[in-house]
């Protein structure tokens, strides 16, 4: 049986590091503070693991060659481990949600397909695969490659049933798509197009407006969770990001009328994340 979990259960937890209306943050490792939340008690979940991208390889920033270095927790540990990680939160996050809810994980072909093959594993049901396109994206410096300008979203439901029982605002996405329905590539694009062609929407990463409260090297964009929340969530939804970072997933929830509970065990990240709920209009 599903339950609504109020945020102020969190209060009995120990981690809790920052909270505000409709809204916490734990402070700690998402393994550890899933397994204190009631089964079946999470509407949707957005879920940015680490990419696994810093290990020693190099990259272009502002037109200059830099490290890859995002963080100790973004450092590969070799593909055997790093898929046993992606299986064991996907397994938490699986029992935390509602049957009637679904998940979201972003990533690149560094992750991406070990995150695919553990939701098969798990018994997921794969809904989509969106890509979304950086027109932004830093240019490639092996020059032995395409540029990456794209990064995959798989969206998926916690079980397999018939008929499907997640939520899709079907007609919301399709009125947004300037009437057609919305496809799985997102680029979007400042003012959409109008007329009945399809609308491929552009987004690029985020800009200084979005980082006035500091910086996270992997923030997600704004528009792209907002699209995220209004594809699948519902006003009075719990919005779980286990890996919260600087809480763009939680910053969209509340605009969409959501509850949002973060988990980030970097505190730096976490008071970051808080800065930004408590400005959220
Ligand atoms: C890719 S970033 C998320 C960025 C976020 N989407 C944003 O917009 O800011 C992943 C975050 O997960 C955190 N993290 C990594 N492993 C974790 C774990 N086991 N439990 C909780 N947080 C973790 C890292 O500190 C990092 O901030």
């Amino acid at each position: 049986m599903a339950r609504r979990l109020d945020l102020h259960d969190w209060d009995a937890l120990p981690g809790t590091a920052e909270r505000g209306p409709g809204w916490a943050l734990v402070d700690g490792d998402c393994l550890e503070a899933l397994e204190k939340l009631p089964p079946r008690s999470v509407d949707l979940v957005f879920a940015d693991p680490p990419y696994h991208l810093s290990n020693g390889g190099t990259t272009c920033q502002s037109g200059r060659r830099v490290r890859v270095d995002k963080g100790a927790w973004d450092a590969s540990r070799g593909v055997e481990a790093d898929h046993a990680f992606q299986r064991e939160w996907l397994t938490a996050c699986r029992r935390v949600l509602k049957p009637s809810g679904s998940i979201w994980v972003s990533g690149t072909q560094h992750v991406i397909f070990s995150v695919g093959y553990a939701m098969q594993e798990l018994g997921f049901h794969l809904l989509n695969t969106v890509t979304w396109y950086k027109p932004n994206a830093a240019p490639n410096l092996a020059c032995r490659m395409f540029t990456h300008s794209t990064e995959l979203l798989l969206w998926a439901s916690p079980v397999k049933s018939r008929p499907l029982a997640h939520r899709f605002n079907y007609r919301e996405m399709k009125a947004q798509n300037g009437g057609k329905q919305m496809r799985d590539l997102w680029e979007i694009a400042e003012r959409p197009e109008p007329g009945g062609q399809q609308v491929v929407w552009t987004l690029p990463t985020p800009g200084p407006r979005e980082k006035e409260h500091g910086r996270h090297p992997t923030q997600k964009p704004l528009g792209l969770l907002s699209r995220v929340l209004a594809a699948s969530a519902a006003p009075g939804d719990l919005v779980l990001d286990p890996f919260a970072g600087s809480s763009t997933t939680g910053v969209a929830a509340l605009a969409a009328g959501c509850r949002y509970l973060g988990i980030e065990r970097d505190p730096e990240y976490l008071r970051l994340g808080a800065r930004r709920l408590r400005s959220a209009p």
